[in-house]
């Protein structure tokens, strides 16, 4: 996929586009293909991830946005094998393909040694709430040795001394080394979690929700620390929140997933200025805009489907007003945004015009013309294999 060309410089100081370090044509680092992830229970399973296909390039930021249970720590953790029973992956590859290896892997075909030497060492994962995971018995110093010691092999004193020049990457003091977590603010919590990821030099950092417990002030200057650390060491980041407003700022690339499944990804740019799916437009029309007009915030009536049973066809329809009966008979899945000159800029809403409208809600709600490709006749089966319903018109 292509890199960012949006240019932005929010107030987040360099964003992520002008320093920059992606190819359009490099091979990308991490490639989630089809990945399904089910969360299993005796009388129904619930599809956290659904046929979810993503790739991340070296030095790349992508945002994975959306609503709170819409998947992301799922296909995150499930692309890492990080997750435990019920979780059940039911398909897809997840190829990794790191600098410092000579061929590329399917993570989920590792086997148990493999994936501890790939974890953390070429994968580092700053977790939801990671702030609070720290030991609150051990001194930062301490924890930061642990690590480095579980993956590099190296002497105690020069652990000693990483710790301390990892401490001094995120703007924390080496005094702190002795500090106790309780004697740390949240955002130094949060820094030192960030400087644990970055201990072994990996190639890919995932960050799920790393400032979401943070004031707004705090929550900015890590964001900014996290892009200057990018630009000085090279790594790509997944980095996962549901909030939008952050992610055009912050990343190269945002992917919007809802209930379990993209339904937009584009660059930065696109994602803000261009959206094509009705659900990105409604995100964006959820939070106000710092600069430019004022305008009335409409927020996303109704809540996300239930994923034990989520409606057949697209899964915003209960929420979309420009849905139609058509909309319930598509098949999901991500396809060229007309309107744009960028063919990775794509959309899972089959009803976006060439002008970047979407074909409008009929009086009778059958209006919908999707494209006979996208729709499933009652009986056959889709590429996720569920099979569509007979819609009536
Ligand atoms: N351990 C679990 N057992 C059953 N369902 C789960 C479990 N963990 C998450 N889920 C469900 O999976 C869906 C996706 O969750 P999650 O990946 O945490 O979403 P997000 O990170 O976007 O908030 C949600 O519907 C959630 O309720
Ligand atoms: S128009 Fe239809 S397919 Fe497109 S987002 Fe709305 S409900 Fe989904
Ligand atoms: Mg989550």
């Amino acid at each position: 996929m292509r890199a960012n060309s949006t240019g932005g410089s929010g107030p987040l100081g360099s964003g992520a586009s002008p320093g920059s370090t992606v190819s359009p044509r490099a091979t990308p680092v991490l490639s989630i293909s089809e990945l399904s992830v089910i969360y299993g229970s005796p009388s129904d399973n619930v599809r956290a991830v659904d046929n979810v296909s993503l790739d991340l390039h070296p030095g790349e930021v992508v945002g994975l946005v959306g609503e709170s249970g819409s998947g992301k720590s799922t296909l995150a953790y499930g692309a890492c094998r990080l997750l435990r029973p019920p979780a059940l992956i039911t398909s897809g590859s997840v190829r990794y393909q790191g600098r410092r290896m000579e061929h590329p892997v399917d993570i989920l075909s590792l086997r148990a040694g493999q994936l501890t030497s790939l974890r953390w060492r070429e994968i580092a994962i700053v977790f939801q709430s990671a702030m609070n995971a720290l030991n609150p018995v051990l001194r930062v110093r301490d924890q930061l040795v642990d690590v480095i010691h579980a993956h590099l092999r190296i002497s105690h004193g020069e652990a000693i001394e990483k710790a301390g020049s990892l401490l001094d990457m995120v703007g924390i003091p080496r005094a702190r080394l002795r500090s106790y977590p309780h004697e740390l603010s949240g955002g130094m919590r949060q820094r030192v979690m960030i400087a644990m990821a970055l201990a072994t030099d990996p190639e890919i950092v995932i960050m799920d929700e790393p400032t979401t417990a943070l004031d707004v002030v705090v929550q900015r200057e890590i964001l900014a620390q996290i892009l200057e650390l990018k630009e000085q060491l090279a790594f790509a980041v997944l980095f996962i929140t549901h909030d939008l407003s952050l992610l055009l700022e912050l990343a190269d690339r945002i992917a919007v997933m809802y209930a379990g499944q993209l339904m937009e990804v584009g660059t930065a740019a696109e994602i803000h200025h261009e959206p094509a799916h009705p659900y990105t437009k409604r995100l964006l029309h959820s939070f106000p805009s710092l600069r430019g007009p004022r305008r009335e915030l409409t927020g996303i009536g109704g809540s996300p489907p239930d994923l034990h049973q989520p409606p057949p066809g697209c899964p915003f329809l209960p929420r979309c007003t420009e849905g139609t009966d058509a909309c319930s008979q598509i098949e999901v899945r991500l396809a060229h945004v007309a309107s744009s000159s960028d063919p990775t800029h794509v959309t899972a809403c089959p009803f976006v015009l060439p002008d970047g409208h979407v074909t409008p809600r009929s009086a009778s709600q059958g209006g919908g013309t999707p494209r006979d490709a996208d729709v499933k006749a009652n009986g056959r089966r889709g590429k996720n294999g569920r099979r569509a319903r007979k819609v009536n018109r």
